[in-house]
């Protein structure tokens, strides 16, 4: 259902605002195993891009997509790791001192960053591996117009100023990908099947996925301000029809100016909100 563009913004700053999280330092090898062992083995993507549409037929008669039917390289294996704490500062950077960001300090981001968050935010698990969600980068000032007059006013002028707006949407067909990304097993029958388990499936993961990114580009030093104050129908419409995506929410991505960070909200102690069992 769209987002209400008539919600009421949130409210400015007015209080000092609180240290910015500390800049990116490098773990100990132990503390960043991902990055670290992952990287060097990546094979040579052959990827879908947002330059490749992706077939929506009908169910019952949908051939293999283009990509899904891609060649994957298999990729070397990772060593398996023992997990351990990340460092301090590296709790603070991803949460205790993270802030939702509001303005931006101008400093760009580069594409080459926007696949480093990707290549981050790809790891992290979803259910049949299926990963749903979609991912559309708005940087041009011609793509930011499009956008335009989707936003809620209280979203209009951030998000004008962001070096990049990622529009993080989901592909209710993702299950046509699963030979590719589940080949252990014929699961696409499980979601073709069932059409309220595949739209659950694509809305869950694919906004588990958001998550990831949101948190992958914290990890990579990134201000992120995730937002669904938009029309989700406008911008579907604007940009996904023609792949058959869904919009799940806006994420503005840059370096945030801490001048602009709202005071910080208070969180549920653990137990109001936990049980354990
Ligand atoms: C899914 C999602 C949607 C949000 N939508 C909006 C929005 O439309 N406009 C806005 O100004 N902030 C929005 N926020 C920001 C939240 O209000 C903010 O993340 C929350 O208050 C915590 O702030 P903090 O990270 O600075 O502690 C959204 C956050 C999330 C995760």
């Amino acid at each position: 259902m769209p987002s209400d563009v008539s919600k009421p913004s949130e409210p400015k700053p007015e209080d000092a605002k609180p240290a910015e999280a500390a800049p990116v330092v490098a773990t100990t090898t132990e503390a960043a195993p991902a990055t670290a062992e992952a990287t060097p083995v990546e094979p040579t993507p052959v990827e879908p891009t947002l330059a490749q549409p992706v077939a929506t037929p009908p169910v019952a008669e949908a051939p293999a997509p283009v990509a899904a039917a891609m060649p994957e390289p298999e990729p070397a294996p990772i060593p398996p790791r023992q997990g351990s704490p990340l460092n301090d500062a590296a709790l603070d950077q991803l949460f205790r001192s993270a802030r939702t960001q509001y303005g931006w300090t101008g400093a760009a981001v580069s594409d080459d960053d926007l696949r480093g968050i990707f290549d981050l935010m790809k790891w992290g698990p979803t259910s049949a591996n299926s990963s749903p969600a979609r991912f559309l980068f708005i940087r041009t000032q011609s793509a930011k117009d499009r956008l335009r007059p989707a936003l809620s006013s209280g979203n209009l002028q951030k998000t004008m100023l962001a070096p990049v707006t990622v529009i993080v949407a989901y592909d209710p067909k993702f299950y046509d990908y699963l030979p590719r990304l589940f080949p252990h097993t014929d699961a696409k029958p499980w979601f073709t099947s069932n059409p309220e388990l595949a739209q659950e499936t694509a809305f869950r993961n694919g906004t588990l996925q958001g998550a990831y990114f949101l948190m992958a580009a914290r990890a990579l030093g990134f201000g992120v301000g995730p937002m669904s104050g938009f029309d989700n129908a406008k911008v579907d419409a604007e940009f996904l029809s023609d792949r058959g995506w869904k919009s799940n929410f806006l994420v503005n991505i840059g370096h945030g100016d801490q001048n602009e960070e709202k005071p910080r909200g208070p969180r549920f102690w653990f137990d109001e909100t936990c049980l354990i069992l």
